[in-house]
């Protein structure tokens, strides 16, 4: 070989570019091992769980810690392909890894954010659907639904009414992994349609569906959080790019006005998992041929970088006691913001809130004990990658014992019917009707 041959070689990044085609469960694992490996000072690869055929649901964390929570730092989470049929989410968050661990330690602000957020990435949560389906497709497949033909974004505990389905291992699997890991913030990727929809997908009186609505008490945020991802996907955010008539304003949309369902993802990690999520609907095709997915991936990237720094939105920080113990399972609120299942503060004693700049008043409460309210002011966002950081120190000692005996998780029942003045509600009709009459199902 020429000397200058060799020289040039060397140069290159060890790493050759993950190419745009469709990954099959075999191509994808052997691509997140190597990622694994290559990278393994900031990044993990692990499994959650298994779906129904035994496929690994695979999740590969970047992060400063890779492996563990530090206090601090917020965990961020994408997953995709829950409907095995709509396969650009799939894709982009492979090309999204990609992007990152190449980027790490060259680019300034990717380097930042690594170093700041802990992501969690996974690529498919249906990966049995995804098999079942023989070849690209623009409408529904088999495959949506997983080996038992349930639809996973149809099955999960409901706050509005039962959902008594049968809990399939892959809904099992996100229900324990939310457990786990103490995540602020997240999306869910689908296709279909081109829209970026928050909370509530269901609904009752007390969150405006009189209205054909159904809004959180955090409207305003999920709104900044649909618009930061929309606004920066060109055709997105022109709201009427696809041909099936849907005209959403600036690409979002409330997921109940669009239409509601029942045992959705994004309404159950908000209420029963403290984690701000909303479904991107990335693709009017579900299943393009993959000759498209560089433009896919063109004009997603800028949006899926932007939202994940959203993790670093509003307030955070631990409750202590008088003896400087940090105290978990606080309810920590922002006073007129109340959900109906109380954030509380996980075992370190930490709390984040995701708010726009602003005052507010914070109220903490320990269990048998008077809650502290304190006013703070979050400042317009600096470049920093940092939430406002304030801690609580209880002018009391809690007895660490009574802390452990209350069970702070609330029980996974239709929460919104103890609301008084709740009554049954008729679901809008006519687009829900046409939806299913014709199986045309997105989220
Ligand atoms: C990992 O490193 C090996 C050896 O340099 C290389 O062949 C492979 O393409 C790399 N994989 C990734 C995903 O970077
Ligand atoms: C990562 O963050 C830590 C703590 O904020 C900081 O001390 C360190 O300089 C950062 N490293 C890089 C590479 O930005
Ligand atoms: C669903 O389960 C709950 C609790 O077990 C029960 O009270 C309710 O009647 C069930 N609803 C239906 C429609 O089966
Ligand atoms: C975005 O819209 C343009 C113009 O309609 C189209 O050419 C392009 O393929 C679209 N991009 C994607 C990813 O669909
Ligand atoms: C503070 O939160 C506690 C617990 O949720 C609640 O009981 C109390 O009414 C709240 N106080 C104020 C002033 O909002
Ligand atoms: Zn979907």
């Amino acid at each position: 070989m020429h000397p200058a041959r060799l020289w040039l070689g060397l140069l290159l990044p060890a790493a050759a570019a993950l190419d745009f085609r469709y990954h099959h469960q075999e191509g994808m694992e052997a691509y997140l091992k190597s990622v694994a490996q290559n990278y393994s000072s900031f990044t993990q690869l692990h499994s959650i769980g298994k779906s129904v055929r035994g496929r690994n649901l695979w999740v590969l964390v970047v992060g400063r810690f890779p492996r563990e929570h530090k206090v601090g730092i917020p965990e961020f989470k994408y997953v995709a392909n829950m409907h095995g049929d709509e396969t650009v989410g799939r894709e982009l968050l492979l090309h999204l890894i990609d992007y990152l661990v190449t980027k790490h330690g060259r680019d300034p602000e990717i380097t930042n954010l690594i170093n700041s957020t802990r992501i969690h990435i996974m690529p498919s949560m249906n990966p049995d659907g995804f098999e079942a389906v023989k070849k690209p497709d623009c409408y529904y497949s088999n495959g949506r639904e997983n080996f038992n033909q349930y639809d996973l974004n149809r099955n999960f505990p409901d706050a509005f009414e039962y959902n008594n389905v049968s809990r399939q291992p892959e809904t099992l699997a996100i229900m324990k992994w939310l457990k786990t890991e103490t995540f602020v913030l997240s999306a869910n990727l689908h296709g279909g349609a081109l829209v970026a929809s928050y909370p509530f997908d269901n609904g009752a009186q007390a969150t405006g569906a009189l209205f054909s609505r159904s809004l959180t008490p955090d409207d305003d945020v999920f709104q900044h959080l649909a618009h930061t991802y929309a606004s920066r996907n060109p055709n997105m955010t022109k709201g009427d790019q696809c041909k099936n008539k849907m005209n959403f304003p600036n690409g979002i949309t409330n997921g109940y006005s669009w239409y509601p369902l029942q045992g959705g993802m994004q309404d159950y990690n908000y209420i029963w998992g403290q984690c701000f999520e909303i479904t991107l609907e990335l693709s009017c095709c579900k299943y393009p041929r993959e000759e498209k997915l560089p433009y896919f991936w063109n004009d997603n990237k800028a949006s899926l970088i932007e939202y994940i720094k959203q993790a670093h939105l509003g307030i955070k920080g631990q409750v202590f006691d008088q003896s400087g113990n940090r105290l978990p399972n606080v309810i920590v609120e922002v006073q007129d913001r109340k959900h109906i299942c109380p954030f509380r503060t996980n075992i370190f004693g930490e709390y984040y809130l995701l708010l726009l700049p602003g005052s507010y008043t914070i109220n903490v409460t320990a269990p048998g004990h008077d809650s502290q309210l304190t006013k703070v002011v979050i400042p317009e966002r600096s470049q920093t990658f940092g939430a406002l950081k304030k801690d609580f120190h209880l002018p009391f000692q809690v007895q660490l014992d009574s802390l452990q005996l209350v069970n702070p998780l609330c029980p996974m029942v239709p929460l919104y019917k103890t609301i008084p003045g709740h009554s049954p509600i008729t679901k809008p009709s006519l687009f829900l009707f046409l939806v299913t009459l014709l199986h045309i199902f997105f989220k």
